[in-house]
């Protein structure tokens, strides 16, 4: 994930700005760089890689280093344009009097690329949408940096937040945010920025939150706030007490439980720079004409653990939306069996990291067969992505903990916003039904962060479950499917022997190990199946189990059924499994907690499985 850091000082704004953005290498990122003001003129530099890349850059330079006593500095996590030396921040004006570094996504971008290109003659050099800011910032300086920040955020769309030096004000930094973090350190003789607390834990426990819209001006002794009507405002100090450890999880036990609360922004990012005003999907520039989708015979899912229970939602959604046949298979299996593949198919990896080795060899048997290869990637530039013919991302932002939360609920979204996709381009959805979706997949963050309200309710029912040792998941359709993600997250962490399976099957055998007690996890978000599930219910409680029933608002039916309820909020049946997982999410975190269990890294997981 992007991180930010800034400094102004007596001190050596280069060794305080590298230090800082060490403190922020836990979030994942792929190169890092840093802008210095040296009396006047400014220096970049920046690389990619690990921050030591660019240590050892700044090692062999002959900067003064005495003579900076400003600087700001990014990590910086991809998005637009592959991790390289060029796409890194800081970004440089076309005249090298500005530098910016910028954290989040300019959403018209290239509508403000192509007017600074033909009103002004502005060159660009790098592929990413963050250049335009620090260009736009030169157009519009006139010796005020913060008026020339003023101007340009009036004309930006997004999610950002942005720190800016101009070589003209060597004793100024300016700094502005929307929707994306960003907070000035108080400092003794000094002053800083970061995205971030523990960049600059080591230095300040005092702080202002900057608000959205807001411009921030900082020189060594001062910090003043401006409001969006550029009056002067007046900020309480934010004291923070919390070590340096839980300042990495932003005051979180574990970053699993904070990946799980970052999934309502995760899903806004992943939607909204795909939605037109109309309603209408950009799929990132991918290529997928009406000639195209009618030329597919099949649709191929392929990937593994999480991702593959995101390919099962894409089965369905595809299938339903744009009536094209689906298979989903695992990674592991789908090569070591000729599968029929030809170039009349469309492969979908479904990858968090884009290094997982069996999607990747899936992928290209998949391709030596003819298909075309589309991913679904959190990583820009991984393995996964660089080997696809198309990549949409999921813009989850990196995920730490191994147990895949915000990964797999974004990937849910990027399916679903494939297969409406498809289905509208290739005439197969009416336009209600595909505009009722939409404002459906529109309205999601806000549900789930009702939903995430009502954790300390699940918390208490970890506590009353936690000693058990077994746990099944039952559900019907796309039930069935989060169930199947359900018992993973919980087997995974807790180490608690869980078992998913559709509700219809369960009396063809399973159903021989329900007995008094058995915990059993029904799934009942579907309301043409709502009926069934509970007769579902019923079977398994006449042998004694401890039922929890998982159902929308408003289904108190399956309360008598239940031994207890957890309610998702009311939606379309279609999009329910991004909230339905979240529930199971949490109990599976809550239940590993209350067993001590060592939740981000778990025993014998890896982040990334690059061995068959
Ligand atoms: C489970 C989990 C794994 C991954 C799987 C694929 O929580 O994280 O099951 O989903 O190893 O990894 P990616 O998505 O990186 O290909």
């Amino acid at each position: 994930m992007c991180g930010i850091v800034g400094y102004i000082g007596d001190g050596n704004a280069e060794k305080i700005v590298i230090e800082g953005l060490k403190k922020l290498e836990y979030r994942g990122y792929d190169s890092s760089g840093i802008a210095m003001n040296f009396g006047g003129k400014l220096a970049v530099e920046k690389r990619k890689g690990r921050i030591t890349n660019l240590e050892e850059v700044l090692e062999k330079s002959d900067y003064p280093f005495e003579n900076c006593h400003l600087a700001i500095g990014h990590t910086r996590w991809a998005t637009h344009g592959a991790p390289s030396d060029i796409n890194a921040h800081p970004h440089f004006s076309m005249d090298h009097r500005i530098a910016i570094v910028h954290n989040g996504i300019v959403e018209n971008y290239l509508d403000i690329k192509e007017k600074l290109i033909k009103e002004h003659g502005i060159k660009f050099v790098s592929e990413t949408d963050s250049e335009v800011i620090a260009q736009l910032l030169s157009v519009y300086y006139e010796g005020s940096l913060e008026d020339a920040m003023f101007r340009a955020i009036s004309e930006m769309r997004g999610a950002y937040s942005i720190c800016a030096i101009a070589a003209d004000e060597p004793d100024k930094i300016v700094a502005t945010r929307k929707d994306a973090p960003l907070l000035a350190g108080i400092g003794n003789g000094c002053n800083f920025l970061a995205s971030d607390i523990p960049a600059l834990l080591k230095h300040s426990r005092e702080f202002y939150l900057i608000e959205n819209g807001e411009v921030v001006v900082l020189d060594k002794n001062d910090i003043k706030i401006y409001n969006a009507e550029h009056k002067s405002v007046v900020r309480d100090v934010f004291h923070v007490s919390w070590d340096a450890a839980s300042a990495e999880k932003d005051g979180y036990d574990h970053f699993m439980i904070k990946e799980i609360h970052e999934q309502p922004k995760g899903l806004t990012e992943t939607l909204m720079r795909r939605l037109g005003d109309d309603n209408s999907i950009k799929l990132d520039g991918i290529n997928l004409t009406k000639e195209d989708i009618d030329g597919f015979n099949k649709v191929y899912i392929v990937a593994c653990g999480t991702a593959y229970h995101a390919g099962l939602i894409g089965k369905y959604a595809i299938e339903k939306f744009a009536k094209i046949p689906v298979e989903v298979d695992v990674a592991s299996e789908f090569r070591y069996r000729d599968p029929f593949v030809d170039d009349k198919t469309l492969f979908i990896a479904i990858s968090q990291s884009g290094e997982t080795l069996d999607t990747l060899a899936a992928l290209r048997e998949a391709k030596k067969k003819g298909a075309r290869i589309m991913s679904i990637v959190n990583v820009v530039g991984s393995s996964v992505a660089r080997e696809s013919d198309d990549v949409f991302y999921t813009w989850a932002g990196p995920e730490i903990a191994v147990a895949s939360t915000k990964a797999y609920t974004t990937q849910l979204m990027c399916m679903y916003l494939v297969a409406l996709y498809m289905g509208r381009v290739k005439g197969a959805i009416e336009d209600a039904y595909y505009n009722r979706l939409i404002e459906e997949l529109k309205e999601i963050p806000s549900k789930l962060r009702k939903l995430l309200g009502t954790e300390h309710q699940i918390q208490d029912l970890a506590k009353t479950l936690y000693k058990t040792e077994q746990v099944f998941f039952i559900g019907r359709g796309t039930d069935s499917a989060v169930g199947l993600e359900g018992s993973l997250k919980l087997k995974e962490i807790s180490y608690i022997n869980s078992f998913a399976i559709a509700a219809g099957e369960l009396k063809h055998g399973t159903i021989a190990l329900i007995e008094k007690d058995t915990i059993v996890v029904a799934l009942s978000t579907q309301d043409d199946l709502f009926e069934k599930m509970l007769s579902n219910i019923q079977e398994v409680k006449a042998r004694g189990a401890f039922v929890i029933g998982v159902a929308k608002e408003g289904n108190t039916a399956i309360e008598q059924q239940s031994s207890h309820t957890i309610y998702i909020p009311k939606c379309m049946d279609e999009v329910a499994p991004i909230l339905a997982v979240v529930p199971l999410q949490i109990l599976a975190y809550y239940i590993a907690k209350e067993r001590g269990c060592d939740i981000d890294k778990p025993k014998n997981l890896a982040k990334a499985v690059t061995v068959e």
